[in-house]
């Protein structure tokens, strides 16, 4: 095996013959690597004779040193446990993540050990990580075992090791993640509005009902920055035309028109299978796979000429009547629900199969769209059904058809291991408690999004599918409503804090969200042995300063660790010292969030301005006695911040006095109006965010 180091802890490996196709040549953006150049050098902490690498008649295997008590996270999207170790994994991009095996709409190549380090396959195949075998018998090395990563069918192998170091601050563990998500190309810049609240239409909405539904929630006065419109738009969805319906959109140009007046930014539901009906058919016909699906092309967009043919068209009919993003539905493929994907053994005429793009198709599909968007100097922020290796930097959130809340829960705290961005959608519910504890998950992650795509009413008439349908309106539809909008504007509130946690993503690859092992080892099973942390539930970082556990509806008493420090709970203000574990009550509307002590949050006070574009008026509330935080702020939409458009606001709490500096005054000037700032827990506070 070949190891070299290619940048501050991190080193490519190779050995035996290298496969055609590697996504590290494929990255959307390149490493960052300014960034990873001047982080300290650390070294992998095991020799790396303790590595086996061989080429076997199956393919490719790695066998890393395991010790026990090690534990391992990662591998994208998974649900159920956050530490893989003993498990097996078998990694394959399908919609269908039956069985927890591994298998799921985000299966990643990636993780991160406990240990210091981490790894990356770079291949577009499906893989299996054992994580935690008994010892090969010629592994004499003091070690307990190995973890074995295979791809079957290979000649060999390239990777990435990584590794971490607790010099800067961070904890090992999120360094390494850091140093991948930097190599990945860092985390994506959302657009303001991104980060605002999004509701889905009903898929058969006509433009009447679509129009009637968003002048509703500006009626109701719902925060909603983000409208969505889903198949119905299609004159044919499955497979796609891309084109507006002409009886359901008599004009569908004033349709947009009047959603954008509404200060709405609109986002078209679509997916990759091109229909015969559409405009672009003929000429992706020699850019399209050997299998259809759903009747329609399936385009091979790893090449440059099917991107020019399928973005091109996107651009002229779509981007110029102000659409601001699409959700690329559909491109992870599914085994159990009737076939209607590709096969693995599909051939693109890149030379590339379909086990290979049923990784990358999704890759490429936001490659295109955001090439479209970047072009124009505007972020875009979307959503997709699957995502890869190095899925740092495409501004595209994740979501999936699952929709058990605690399956949401564990797949949000997983995805950060990877950098990946998920957004827990709300749908349906099972009762008041399961709706607002899902409006919980929601507000403390990537995205809130209400898909209401298949009921013709907003859940707070309604939560229920059938009484939905049959137009019945709950008894306290009303309460609902005031709740509803009560959880959006929470939301809201913290975008400030989280557009500058997402900075934070893009220059320094931290993820916005992310798993409370990653930033805090007493949190994990193997520093605390004495006690057992699988009784007590998971929690993740929002931004640095915020901590949350996301409960399900029946959870009204939870028993949790809480970090080391002292913490303010969001809601009350109360203090607690952490490093102990509580066993804590709460309503239906209510989740554990507390405040890091010393934190000062950016909070924007007038909601509308994420989604009219007004000044901002932000205020910053102090929690402790010393505190500091930051603000990050830019023109909020276009890419001027990578050529010096920004601003950063330092504050500063000592003594009883708050400070401001700006960094980058002279370059930028913001259109942001920094309010008095909130002394907690000490001023009168009932009331600022609920
Ligand atoms: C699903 C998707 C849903 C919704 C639906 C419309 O595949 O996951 O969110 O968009 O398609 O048909």
């Amino acid at each position: 095996m070949q190891i070299k180091k290619i940048y501050p802890g991190v080193y490519e490996f190779t050995f035996g013959e290298r496969e055609k196709f590697e996504p590290s040549n494929y990255m959307l953006e390149p490493p960052k690597f300014k960034k990873l150049n001047s982080l300290p050098d650390c070294g992998l902490p095991f020799d790396i004779d303790s590595v086996f690498s061989e080429v076997t008649e199956r393919g490719a295997l790695i066998s890393l040193p395991y010790s026990n008590g090690e534990e391992i996270y990662g591998f994208g999207l998974q649900s159920g446990k956050v530490n893989q170790a003993g498990f097996k994994r078998l990694l394959k991009t399908n919609a269908d993540a039956h069985g927890n095996i591994g298998n799921s709409h985000s299966a990643v190549p990636f993780y991160v050990s406990t240990k210091g380090y981490g790894i990356v396959l770079d291949t577009m195949r499906y893989t299996c990580f054992s994580c935690a075998t008994s010892k090969l018998h010629k592994q004499n090395n003091g070690y307990d075992g190995v973890i074995t990563a295979e791809i079957t069918g290979v000649k060999g192998m390239r990777g990435y090791l990584f590794a971490g170091d607790a010099i800067l601050g961070l904890d090992p563990v999120a360094d390494v993640c850091r140093r991948y998500v930097l190599f990945s190309g860092g985390g994506a810049m959302p657009p303001l509005w991104g980060l605002g609240v999004w509701y889905r239409a009903c898929g058969e909405f006509d433009e009447t009902k679509v129009l009637n539904m968003a002048e509703l929630l500006r009626d109701e006065e719902m925060p909603v920055s983000v409208f969505g419109l889903e198949p119905g738009w299609h004159s044919h969805a499955y497979s796609c035309t891309y084109k507006f319906d002409k009886e359901r959109y008599k004009d569908y140009k004033n349709t947009l028109k009047k959603l954008q007046d509404m200060n709405y930014k609109i986002n078209l539901w679509e997916h990759v299978f091109v229909h015969p009906d559409s405009d672009i058919y003929k000429s992706l016909e020699p850019y399209a796979a050997d299998y259809d699906v759903w009747g329609g092309l399936v385009p091979d967009l790893s090449m440059k000429e099917a991107r020019d043919i399928f973005g091109g068209y996107h651009d002229d009919y779509l981007l110029d009547e102000g659409i601001s993003g699409f959700k690329c539905d559909e491109c992870d493929g599914s085994d159990f629900t009737g076939g209607w994907s590709y096969p693995d053994h599909a051939k693109f005429p890149s030379g590339m199969d379909g086990e290979q793009m049923h990784s990358m198709l999704p890759m490429y599909y936001q490659k295109t769209f955001y090439e479209l968007f970047k072009n124009k100097n505007k972020r875009t922020w979307g959503e997709v059904r699957a995502q890869y290796s190095y899925a740092a930097p495409y501004p595209f959130l994740l979501y999936t058809d699952l929709y058990e809340h605690k399956d949401y829960i564990s797949m949000l705290v997983n995805m950060g291991f990877s950098g990946i961005m998920y957004s827990p959608e709300i749908r349906t519910a099972d009762s008041k408690a399961d709706l607002y504890r899902r409006m919980l998950t929601g507000i403390f992650s990537p995205k809130l999004e209400m898909n209401i795509w298949f009921m013709p009413n907003p859940m707070w008439k309604n939560y229920d599918y059938t009484g939905n349908h049959k137009n019945e309106t709950l008894p306290d539809s009303d309460q609902l409503r005031d709740d509803c909008r009560n959880f959006m504007n929470m939301r809201t509130a913290l975008v400030p804090y989280l557009y500058t946690a997402f900075y934070k993503y893009h220059t320094e690859g931290i993820s916005p969200v992310r798993a409370l092992q990653m930033d805090y080892p007493e949190c994990r099973n193997q520093e605390n042995p004495n006690r057992n942390v699988f009784a007590h539930i998971n929690g993740i970082s929002f931004g640095d300063d915020i901590i949350a556990y996301p409960l399900t509806a029946k959870q009204l008493e939870v028993k949790l660790y809480l970090p080391n420090g002292n913490w303010y709970c969001y809601f009350t203000n109360k203090k607690f010292e952490g490093g102990k574990e509580y066993t804590l009550k709460y309503d239906i509307d209510q989740i554990p969030v507390f405040v890091k002590d010393g934190a000062i949050l950016p909070m924007l006070e007038n909601i509308n301005s994420v989604y009219d574009g007004g000044k901002s008026k932000i205020k910053p509330v102090v929690y402790g006695d010393k505190a500091e935080g930051s603000l990050y702020i830019d023109d909020f939409t276009s890419f001027n911040f990578e050529r010096g458009a920004y601003n950063i606001y330092k504050f500063k709490y000592e003594n009883g006095n708050f400070t401001t500096e700006i960094e980058n005054s002279e370059n930028f000037k913001s259109n942001v109006e920094i309010l008095e700032s909130s002394v907690l827990p000490c001023a009168d506070v009932s009331g600022i965010f609920w």
